[in-house]
């Protein structure tokens, strides 16, 4: 024992523990910070939780180490400054977490809930209401007199922050609602960003070569939290109700509730967008199907969802359940598998795509990410690599959510790197074909100069004409296809046509029955639509929705091809840029080459009319749109009305048929009520189109 420690501070009993704990408060309040405060995390919330639950597990077992400032005992994220504080007229409470994302989950929540209300086996199973659990961030509506009043972020529960200006700029919330309604309402839902918004978002900020945002949430909260307003406006956010806070009681003439699904019921009358899975479910199997049936269509959803939550239909039996802490008794977050994980960056390689566009890609240490094992990762390009500060040996953290490839969001800080750490560099010649690599002048991407020469880029091209939203060749995988280009089988989309039976046959692995079935899914795929075929081309900027829009506006692929930049301009939605890209494919001879052998091997598509071969089973009926829709716009609405034969028109009369109302709908509903014109919802014009195909 040496003199100084004579003066120390008794040490716990357990000091390797208790030094476990402050290195996790440290941890755990710096990534709170980043996460709440800087909406800049480091650490995937699974990291965050683990360790969360670390020190929960630590405190539990050491009762006498718990601190005021332990990040356990503070709930939620401190109030901005720049914000004014508001405080929740009724606190806005959390939910209790499952974290088993086994059915046992939904087993044990049941069970909790028969055993607080004393039901026994005799007992009818608990009704419940089933709803997905939304990745974004809560916020309460306050409407007073019909008015948007404010807008609240939930803070740390009991306070939050005036959002209103941005929240504002959000088309979904409606500014001001009309009915039977109380003269204080508050709607609590999420807001979050679609995922196909999020996408287009990161995408402009790529281009731009400026930093790009980790998920949807942190976007949706980047964007709710921007002092701009203006800003925050080009932030496209939307907003999914779930229930209320402050509402003026029946006693005091306000609306008298009996069940949470009457509530949300209401809610959607009113305007505010009410997920279509919510529904009810009945004992402990139903919620688990449940759990099972969204989980399984869960890439397919347009938003991200980390979980499913069950909340106790009744509201009696709610207010008797009460809370625990603040968080009811009532209600469960049953979790999914998390979107996000990390893992060790083994190499970076480079990968070379149709258009010649060079990605560093992650080779990683196989991780089970939304849902799947992952072992490769995009890093989109040199500069977001950079920006990311990917190097190989790093810990990164992963992404993986619906349809989109997996990405590599950002390394976990791990302090000074090993410097066996080797840094990435750009190749000068493509690791393919080994032509010559450029990067333009303001443009983020290297780029392959070798053209069809380059194998790489016949491969992709050959793969994106014969994939499913394309002409669908039934079988043509990427094995099969390197084959054929290695083999110098294949060198142009029409050497598809020409292969035979012994030149099939004589590639490795390929069986007598599976070339037959391949011969015969190109023989089907000869026969496509105008549409597919021109997406299939694979022209730069000319997606599905471009493809349809010119075979709409052209009728004809000869059109499309002599069409000059002025015309193909005429298109809507056609820029300058996606002009010019048009032209300047059909300017290559060699295109026009390709073009005409494809044809000359019979691939054909209906010319003419392409719209008059589909069922017009709203002609005659002349519809009027007003108001703000949940999920359409209002050309989308539009588009989807006159595709199916309905008239859309500007002002109600007794020939209209039906009116098409969405929140703040004014005089063109009032004129339809008085007329006795059908008004239809959304969701009801969705119904009709669906009934009628
Ligand atoms: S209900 C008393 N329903 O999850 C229950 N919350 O801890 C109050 N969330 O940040 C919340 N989807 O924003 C409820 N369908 C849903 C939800 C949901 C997402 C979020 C909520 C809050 C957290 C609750």
């Amino acid at each position: 024992m040496t003199n100084l420690d004579l003066f120390a501070e008794p040490a716990p009993a357990d000091g390797a523990g208790h030094a476990r704990m402050l290195a996790l408060h440290g941890l755990l309040h710096q990534y709170a910070h980043q996460y709440y405060v800087l909406d800049a995390p480091s650490v995937p919330d699974a990291e965050y939780d683990r360790l969360f639950q670390e020190l929960q597990a630590l405190e539990a077992a050491h009762p006498e180490w718990v601190t005021a400032d332990s990040p356990t005992q503070r709930i939620g994220g401190k109030p901005l400054e720049q914000f004014a504080a508001v405080h929740h007229a009724e606190p806005m409470l959390s939910i209790r977490t499952e974290t088993d994302t086994e059915a046992s989950g939904a087993q044990a929540f049941d069970a909790r809930v028969r055993k607080e209300l004393g039901l026994t086996e005799a007992d009818p199973p608990v009704e419940y209401v089933a709803e997905p659990k939304f990745d974004g961030l809560a916020m309460n509506l306050r409407y007073e007199q019909g008015v948007l009043v404010q807008a609240a972020t939930r803070g740390d529960g009991e306070t939050g922050e005036d959002v209103t200006q941005n929240i504002r700029t959000i088309g979904q919330v409606p500014l001001r609602i009309t009915g039977q309604i109380p003269s204080v309402l508050e709607v609590r839902g999420e807001v979050y960003m679609r995922r196909d918004d999020f996408e287009a978002l990161n995408e402009k900020q790529r281009e731009k070569g400026e930093k790009t945002f980790v998920n949807p949430r942190n976007a949706a909260a980047g964007a709710v939290r921007q002092l701009d307003s203006g800003i925050a406006a080009q932030r496209p956010l939307s907003f999914f109700a779930y229930g209320v806070g402050e509402v003026t009681s029946a006693e005091q003439g306000g609306p008298a509730f009996s069940t949470h699904f009457g509530l949300l019921q209401t809610l959607k009358s009113w305007g505010f967008p009410v997920a279509e899975q919510v529904t009810t479910a009945h004992g402990a199997p139903e919620l688990i199907a449940y759990h099972q049936r969204i989980g399984a269509s869960r890439d397919q959803l347009p938003y991200d969802i980390d979980g499913v939550v069950y909340k106790v239909n009744s509201l009696v039996l709610q207010q008797q359940l009460g809370f625990v802490t603040r968080e009811p008794r009532w209600a469960v977050a049953h979790k999914y598998p998390a979107q996000e994980q990390v893992t060790r960056v083994l190499g970076i390689d480079v990968q070379v795509g149709r258009t010649g566009k060079l990605t560093p890609v992650a080779r990683l240490d196989p991780v089970f990410v939304g849902g799947t094992t992952v072992s490769n990762a995009t890093l989109h390009n040199l500069f977001e690599l950079r920006r990311k500060g990917v190097r190989v040996g790093d810990m990164a953290i992963v992404r993986r959510a619906g349809d989109v490839i997996p990405e590599v969001v950002g390394v976990v800080n791990s302090g000074p790197r090993a410097s066996y750490v080797q840094n990435f560099r750009m190749p000068r010649t493509c690791p393919v074909c080994g032509s010559a690599v450029v990067r333009e002048k303001a443009e983020v991407n290297h780029r392959c100069t070798g053209g069809l020469f380059c194998s790489a880029q016949r491969k992709q091209a050959i793969l994106h004409f014969a994939q499913r939203r394309a002409v669908e060749v039934e079988g043509l995988g990427d094995k099969l296809v390197d084959q054929l280009v290695d083999g110098g089988v294949v060198n142009t989309l029409p050497d598809l046509y020409r292969l035979g039976l012994s030149a099939l046959a004589a590639l490795d692995r390929m069986a007598d029955k599976s070339a037959q079935n391949l011969l015969q899914a190109l023989e089907q795929s000869k026969q496509t639509t105008l549409p597919r075929f021109l997406f299939g081309l694979g022209i730069r900027h000319v997606g599905e929705a471009t493809a349809k829009a010119l075979a709409r506006h052209f009728g004809s692929l000869d059109a499309i091809m002599d069409a000059t930049a002025e015309q193909l301009l005429e298109v809507a939605d056609i820029g300058p840029i996606v002009a010019e890209s048009i032209r300047t494919f059909f300017d290559q001879p060699h295109n026009r080459e390709v073009v005409e052998q494809l044809r000359a091997c019979g691939v054909t598509w209906a010319e003419g009319e392409p719209a008059a071969q589909t069922p017009k089973p709203l002609a005659g009926k002349t519809f009027v749109i007003t108001g703000t829709l949940p999920t359409l716009g209002r050309d989308a609405a539009k588009d989807l009305l006159e595709a199916a034969g309905a008239k859309v028109a500007g002002s109600v009369s007794k020939k209209t048929d039906y009116v098409l109302a969405g929140t703040e709908a004014g005089s063109k509903l009032a004129k339809a009520l008085e007329l006795g014109v059908a008004v239809i919802d959304e969701a009801a014009m969705l119904a009709l189109l669906q009934e009628s195909n």
